[in-house]
């Protein structure tokens, strides 16, 4: 199988190791939105290309930014350098950044013809930017690490797409399930397609791994989150074809074995859940990936050790977990605080396997 290939290749393959629940010799690490903001050289190839946007649309710089924070530290994965909103702006609404404000479409969902006009695009078309930034940062990853593609979830990309931009409290979304929730349904299942196919794109074109993004799946209460954010995501789960998925739904914890047994390898936790109640609750079914909170690394680099042991002593020695922060790194992130990090995950980690159970 095309896995096994893939596998083959890999000078480290600690990620697929860990997603497979096997032993490895430390516990793999690799940081959501590591290539960003906090990086200086990411900072200046932004500046080159002009704008976020360009940034991610230029195949050539995207493998460039992907590669940098590899260059700096020795992560066990690579992300794909790209945006969950992506897709949506493949669609149709037209994405932009405001500067200093954050993503915004020029054509959101606002009324019932242009969500029933709405499609899923063909990834190898609109969104064929992004496979060609996945082929060509495979290319140059040369078997390193591992390549993980990834997509917004149904929901969280509705969201933006029906509010026009990100929000407090996502209120023209909660309106729209309140008036006319078989037109959120509507969205969700246009969606569901695009996201199934353009993670299938992204594995044939060299994603190792595909993590879904549930970033606003929290903010619904238990029976909306079934009914419009993990069905929606099982389905896609349900269709991927060969790699292994995370899922990662920030404020998810009250839902963690629902998220277990949605088919996903790995949950991936947020800061706010205890990694040693979430190994009793779901350890034993899939992998955790998580969940240092992302503000510990605007700490001195002296305290950040003592913060990584306490995560790694909570996930405890079992295989099955792969370190991240508990959501994306912050342009705030001190440089020598993320080197600190990654060095006593290694260290520590080594030495907890070693430690008699
Ligand atoms: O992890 C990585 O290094 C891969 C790249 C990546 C980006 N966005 C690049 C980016 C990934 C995985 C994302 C996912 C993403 N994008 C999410 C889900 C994860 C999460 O953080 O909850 C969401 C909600 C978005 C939407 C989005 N894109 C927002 C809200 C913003 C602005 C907020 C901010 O950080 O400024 C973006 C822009 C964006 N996407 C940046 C980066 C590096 C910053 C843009 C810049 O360089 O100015």
């Amino acid at each position: 199988m095309e896995v096994h290939l893939h596998q083959a290749r890999l000078k480290n393959d600690l990620l697929l190791r860990a997603l497979a629940r096997q032993p490895t010799e430390y516990t793999p690490i690799w940081l959501m939105r590591q290539a960003g903001r906090y990086l200086p050289e990411y900072n200046a190839t932004r500046a080159k290309a002009g704008s976020f946007l360009k940034l991610a649309k230029s195949p050539a710089l995207a493998t460039e930014v992907a590669l940098q924070p590899l260059e700096r530290y020795p992560l066990d994965a690579a992300i794909l350098f790209s945006d969950i909103l992506t897709v949506p702006d493949a669609m149709g609404l037209g994405l932009y950044f405001a500067e200093g404000e954050g993503p915004r479409f020029e054509r959101p969902l606002r009324d019932e013809a242009s969500i029933l006009r709405l499609a899923a695009p063909d990834p190898a078309a609109e969104l064929r930017y992004v496979l060609d930034a996945v082929r060509e940062t495979r290319r140059a990853l040369a078997g390193r690490v591992p390549l993980i593609g990834f997509s917004g979830s149904p929901y969280t990309l509705a969201c933006y797409m029906i509010e026009g931009s990100g929000s407090n409290d996502w209120r023209a979304v909660k309106d729209l399930r309140t008036s006319r929730p078989d037109l959120l349904h509507r969205i969700l299942e246009v969606n569901t397609r695009a996201v199934t196919d353009y993670l299938n794109a992204q594995i044939e074109a060299g994603a190792q791994v595909v993590m879904l993004f549930d970033t606003w799946g929290g903010t619904l209460g238990t029976a909306g989150y079934e009914e419009f954010s993990l069905a929606y995501m099982r389905k896609i789960i349900a269709g991927l074809r060969g790699a292994p998925s995370i899922v990662f739904t920030k404020g998810g914890g009250a839902w963690l074995e629902d998220i277990a047994a949605s088919g996903c390898t790995a949950v991936g936790l947020d800061w706010t859940v205890d990694p040693a109640q979430a190994r009793r609750r779901i350890g034993g079914k899939v992998a955790l990936q998580g969940n240092l909170d992302p503000a510990a690394l605007t700490l001195p680099p002296e305290n950040i050790r003592a913060h990584a042991r306490r995560v790694l002593d909570a996930f405890g020695a079992a295989p099955g977990h792969i370190f991240n922060l508990g959501h994306g790194i912050s342009p705030q992130a001190r440089l020598e605080t993320v080197a600190a990090l990654v060095d006593e995950v290694r260290t520590y980690s080594r030495n907890l396997r070693r430690a008699p159970a």
